[in-house]
């Protein structure tokens, strides 16, 4: 079998869109980040780094060692990078102004590690990222509206999801989703699931402890899909389930509840570039209103409602909450 390295893609792309390779290096940075993160995971339970700090993060979450972990990664190489401008992170308050980078064109945001509840029971765990043009002028210093942007303005979006082996899939404004899976012996990801495309699957996922918080024309619906007969999966890590969305279609859910009348998934780390993937695998991703990509958020952890899967399942969950009146509202 012909091996593409995901360097050796990168360049490949670069080349057909006749770009500059700023955003191949970002790109290429965010995979080393990830290989870094992947052998932390690794070998967790043999050094301490599983378990919490003892700490809340910015939406009020215990955070875990190896979230810091891979966080401290994720800016580090970021930093370093000389190809982004200023970063956010779902583990800290504010934005992060990469001071010798000022002329840099791009911003990224990341969820340095999602599903912290799996971290310690070693079930999947990823890290998403969402990379923007900045919307202030080059040389000068950047504002939090080069993160607010609205999802569709993301010009490449991806995950690792650090699962049965590390993955890493990601797409460009211009091109198409492609997975690359990491081969441990070179330490290199390589092609594995070229030109990713959603399949309508029968698959809903969602939390069902949560069942009773949820608004009625919600329950209405997860009523249907059991009576539509489909399967039931629920992993936990939204970048796990949202990944085998990706494979086997279906739908993901995070609606809202009554004590997290927003949602509880993250709009700016976690549901624009998962939401930028499964569009342009062919899927769609809406807060069962508005689609997930034309949401403009007002604050960097503010969270939305989120569905997301293959088109024909996020059109029939539409039909439900929008035509349906509500009998009961949380
Ligand atoms: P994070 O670990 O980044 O805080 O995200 C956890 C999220 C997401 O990954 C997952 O889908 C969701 O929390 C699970 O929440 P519940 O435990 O409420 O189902
Ligand atoms: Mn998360
Ligand atoms: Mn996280």
């Amino acid at each position: 079998m012909k091996i593409v390295t995901l360097e050796k893609f990168v360049a490949q792309q670069q080349k057909e869109h006749g770009a500059t390779g700023e955003l191949s290096g970002l790109i290429l940075d965010i995979a080393t980040a990830a290989k870094i993160i992947s052998h932390q995971i690794n070998k967790a339970g043999l050094v301490d780094i599983l378990g919490k700090i003892g700490n809340q993060n910015a939406s009020g979450e215990e955070v875990q060692k190896l979230d810091i972990i891979a966080d401290l990664s994720m800016q580090e190489h970021l930093k370093n990078s000389g190809h982004c401008c200023a970063i956010a992170s779902e583990e800290n308050t504010n934005f992060v102004e990469i001071s010798d980078s000022n002329n840099a064109k791009y911003v990224v945001l990341f969820d340095p590690l999602d599903g912290s509840s799996n971290i310690d029971v070693n079930v999947s765990i990823g890290t998403i990222f969402a990379i923007y043009q900045r919307d202030t002028e080059l040389g000068q210093e950047c504002q939090e509206r080069d993160f607010l942007q609205q999802g569709y303005k993301q010009v490449a979006a991806g995950y690792a999801l650090y699962g049965t082996s590390t993955m890493l899939v990601y797409a460009t404004k211009n091109g198409t989703v492609n997975g690359f899976t990491l081969d441990n012996s070179i330490c290199e990801f390589c092609l594995s699931h070229p030109n990713m495309q959603i399949p309508k699957g029968r698959t809903y996922s969602v939390n069902y402890a949560k069942y009773g918080e949820f608004d009625v024309k919600v329950q209405q619906y997860i009523d249907d899909c059991v009576a539509q007969d489909m399967e039931f999966r629920y992993i936990g890590s939204m970048v796990a389930d949202v990944h085998r969305t990706l494979l086997k279609g279906g739908v993901f859910m995070y609606p809202a509840t009554r004590p997290y009348p927003n949602g509880k998934l993250r709009l700016l780390y976690e549901c624009n570039p998962l939401a930028f993937i499964i569009k342009k695998a062919g899927g769609a991703a809406t807060d069962g209103y508005t689609d997930i990509l034309q949401l403009k958020a007002g604050k960097l952890h503010e969270r939305t409602p989120i569905f997301i899967g293959s088109a024909v399942h996020i059109n029939r969950l539409k039909q439900f909450l929008q035509s349906q009146p509500a009998t009961q509202s949380i």
